[in-house]
């Protein structure tokens, strides 16, 4: 034990500490016997107040806890100043109930890893998980109980900017990011001093807003909320999330924060899910300008008959309820039921047992070499390649003369992304670091061409100017980096001096996120200009995008104008290690797209899993597509290339007629044709030929990640349970129809090697 380094034991002791906490956790039996103790005790106020949730500690906030109104705060973080507004919940009001103390933690506390869309493109669920750990270790360190995640809404929409904190558009891969994330938050037991207690938002629908504009309206038919919308949902409520987050949206006319089909109907009585779920900011408020309630007393009214349990920011619940009661209009057994599930998850995430965080923690926990590693591995993970003619990445670490361009290469904010938590640019690593540590003998020529200033939010309707260059500073003492004022004619320079160039461009992240749909996806500012011109130096070329959607990049991916392309999204604290350890190849990209990308805007929606209709597209012009254009997405669904190449062959059915509650078994062989080892994300398609709803033409029912030497060759097999390939009829019944299905193991979306079985009658 003397060898035993400081890390071990903090780890040592905090596992001591976790397993005196949980043992002393109570059972279900005696946490609804002391919900009921305490329903017993509380006055209606005290009631409302349990339910509502208000913003920071400033001093009025914290008088109401005191009296019992406030039975929770966000975006109070810090082990001191969380303690402190719990201490007061704890010691001095009447009844002694714990706050739980909620914050967004979207990819990561301090330590940031990359955006959500990006870690979802690994495919990789256990480094997610284990993704998410971290995050939970780090915001619990800081008094953070509860984190506004996982975001799990499927996106087929990328003008959408929340598209980035979601997994895409597919629904299989997006319920099994979605568990994942809820596992790790939660880990083994939400009573543990490191585990936090998810919120799985915003539900429902929220992402299929029209137009792709944030906050719009719904409407969707039952089918496709149930088997595009829903899915992510149910797979977090399985996974055990203790809550949900309601969204903006109506649906079909019902905001989704008044929404007794989904939050009642589909989540409490069909899902059994007995956490609770909380309105997102104001929206109950909001009921008013969505048209559906007259009043605030109204608006309450109708959100907590609804099912929405805790009331976030507006105060309406602790305004109206008494009253709503008073009148008998609300029943006090709804209050009481709504009540009853925040009691039951502030017991079972232990907080009347340990309402404190440890100060110590914050100290020994947050930012550690070990945190950043685990997000540098989650950003190598992250990066796609979309293109590599010529085999032009990996470079050579000897190279003697590079040109690293463009707004995004050495800035710091960028390479978290949006909604970063705790994050701070200074912790972060650009790529010009990176590539410079990496590629230590090289003379680098940096320019940044357009200034990220130049690419604000919005600047394609207004007529921002470019923000004079910055003076010519140089990067940091003693360091090989000539950095020149900002022009394209400067970035044009550098390019010509070098042996190749590494030309970063993309959105500045708060082009993405909340409230920032786009009506373009062209790269903004004069970024295409800059692109062109640096191109036609004639330089071998990678570029590089950091963006929190599919930009238009038709002109790039021409074969004879950019060689390389890679999408590095915004990947966090450790961007700029992961990005050059891809471009220098000390690791190989991995990564698959989790979405379509479009060709051009419009396209939108584009996505894999649509239906064929009765008249699929051909060259035809009396079939579905548009006239002169094509409606095939630059790259489909579950692309993503690695610097070798892998063959797929020998297809073979294990179980060609298999029962509808049966095993259907699937084998392909995948070969590495290539010279370096690599990993494939092999993935399994499904369509179901003969329905009663038109299916789609095909749905990703497995992956997995695949490692294999240069040469090697390895039979993969999938198993998938029969009743998982059914689909909604007409009247909302699951049905697994007899009949034929296709069924491929690909690459992505639209190659692989294909076979089918039959489904029996039973
Ligand atoms: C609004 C956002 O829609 C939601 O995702 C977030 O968790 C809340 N605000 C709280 O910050």
């Amino acid at each position: 034990m003397v060898g035993l380094r400081r890390s071990a034991w903090v780890a040592l002791v905090a596992l001591y500490l976790s397993s005196r906490v949980l043992a002393q956790q109570p059972n279900d039996g005696e946490i609804e016997r002391r919900v009921d103790g305490l329903l017993k005790q509380m006055t209606v106020e005290e009631k409302a107040g349990q339910l509502t949730q208000f913003t920071g500690v400033k001093p009025p906030i914290l008088d109401q806890v005191k009296q019992g109104q406030v039975g929770s705060l966000l975006n109070v973080y810090g082990a001191e100043e969380a303690n402190a507004a719990q201490r007061i919940a704890v010691e001095q009001s009447r009844l002694k109930i714990p706050l739980i103390l909620g914050y967004d933690v979207i990819h990561g506390y301090r330590t940031i890893f990359p955006v959500p869309l990006a870690s979802a493109s690994s495919f990789d669920p256990a480094l997610i998980e284990q993704s998410e750990r971290v995050a939970a270790k780090e915001a619990t360190a800081a008094g953070v109980k509860w984190v506004f995640a996982p975001m799990v809404d499927i996106a087929r929409d990328p003008r959408w900017g929340r598209i980035v904190e979601g997994s895409g558009e597919d629904p299989y891969l997006g319920s099994i990011v979605a568990a994942a994330r809820v596992r790790g938050f939660q880990g083994a037991n939400i009573a543990d001093p490191q585990s936090v207690v998810a919120s799985t938002k915003h539900y429902v629908a929220y992402g299929a807003a029209e137009g792709g504009r944030d906050y719009n309206t719904v409407d969707i038919s039952g089918q496709l909320l149930r088997e595009v919308y829903l899915p992510p949902f149910y797979a977090a409520v399985q996974a055990g999330t203790g809550t949900l987050m309601s969204a903006f949206n109506d649906l079909n006319g019902v905001p989704a924060t008044a929404n007794h089909h989904t939050l009642t109907e589909i989540l409490r009585d069909e899902w059994k899910f007995d956490g609770f779920v909380v309105s997102d900011y104001n929206a109950i408020k909001e009921l008013i300008a969505h048209g559906v309630a007259g009043d605030g007393p109204e608006a309450a009214f109708k959100a907590i008959e609804a099912g929405v349990d805790m009331n976030m920011a507006d105060g309406l619940y602790l305004s109206s309820i008494p009253q709503l009661v008073q009148s008998g209009k609300l029943p006090m057994s709804v209050l009481d039921e709504a009540v009853r599930r925040i009691l039951r998850v502030k017991f079972r995430a232990g907080l009347f047992e340990h309402p404190y965080a440890d100060p110590a923690r914050e100290k020994t926990d947050i930012l550690t070499a070990e945190n950043l590693q685990a997000s540098r591995r989650m950003a190598q993970e992250s990066v796609v390649l979309l293109k590599n003619q010529n085999n032009l990445l990996p470079l050579g670490k000897s190279i003697k003369t590079l040109a690293v361009i463009g707004p995004m290469a050495d800035d710091k904010a960028t390479q978290l992304g949006s909604w970063a938590g705790q994050g701070q640019a200074k912790d972060a690593v650009t790529p010009l670091e990176g590539i410079r540590s990496q590629a230590a003998k090289a003379q680098i020529f940096f320019s940044e061409g357009v200034t990220l200033a130049s690419l604000a939010p919005r600047v394609e309707t207004s007529s921002i100017t470019a923000a004079p260059a910055p003076s010519s500073a140089t990067g940091a003492p003693g360091v090989s980096v000539t950095r020149g004022p900002t022009s394209i004619e400067d970035a044009v320079n550098a390019a010509k001096k070098a042996d190749a160039v590494i030309l970063f461009l993309g959105e500045p992240a708060g082009m993405t996120g909340e409230a920032s749909s786009r009506a373009t996806l062209d790269l903004p500012g004069k970024q295409q200009e800059l692109l062109e011109a640096v191109a036609a130096v004639g330089k071998p070329l990678a570029l590089v995008l950091e963006s929190g959607r599919p930009l238009d990049i038709r002109w790039a991916n021409h074969s004879d104008h950019v060689p390389a392309i890679l999408q590095a999204w915004y990947l966090g604290t450790e961007a700029g290690n992961a990005i050059a350890d891809i471009l220098f190849g000390d690791v190989s990209p991995s990564a698959r797209l989790p979405f379509s990308w479009p060709q051009f805007i419009g396209q939108i929606p584009v996505y894999y899993n649509h239906k064929s209709t009765g008249r699929p597209t051909s060259d035809d012009r009396w079939h579905t597509g548009y006239q002169y254009e094509s409606m095939e997405p630059l790259f489909p669904f579950g692309y993503g290339l690695t610097y070798t190449s892998f063959k797929y062959s020998n297809l073979r059915v294990v179980t060609p007629n298999v029962s509808p509650v049966g095993t259907v078994r699937v084998t392909a062989d995948v070969q590495n044709t290539g010279s370096r080892t690599g990993t494939e994300v092999v993935q399994l398609y499904v369509h179901d030929r003969v329905a009663p709803t038109s299916r789609p033409v095909r749905e990703l029912k497995g992956f997995s990640r695949l490692t294999l030497a240069p040469g090697e060759s390895k039979a993969v097999e999938f198993s998938v349970s029969v009743k998982d390939l059914g689909s909604y009829d007409p009247q909302m019944a699951w049905v697994v129809p007899a009949g034929t299905y296709d069924v491929w193991i690909a690459p992505n979306a639209i190659e692989g090697v294909q076979g089918t079985f039959e489904v029996g009658e039973k």
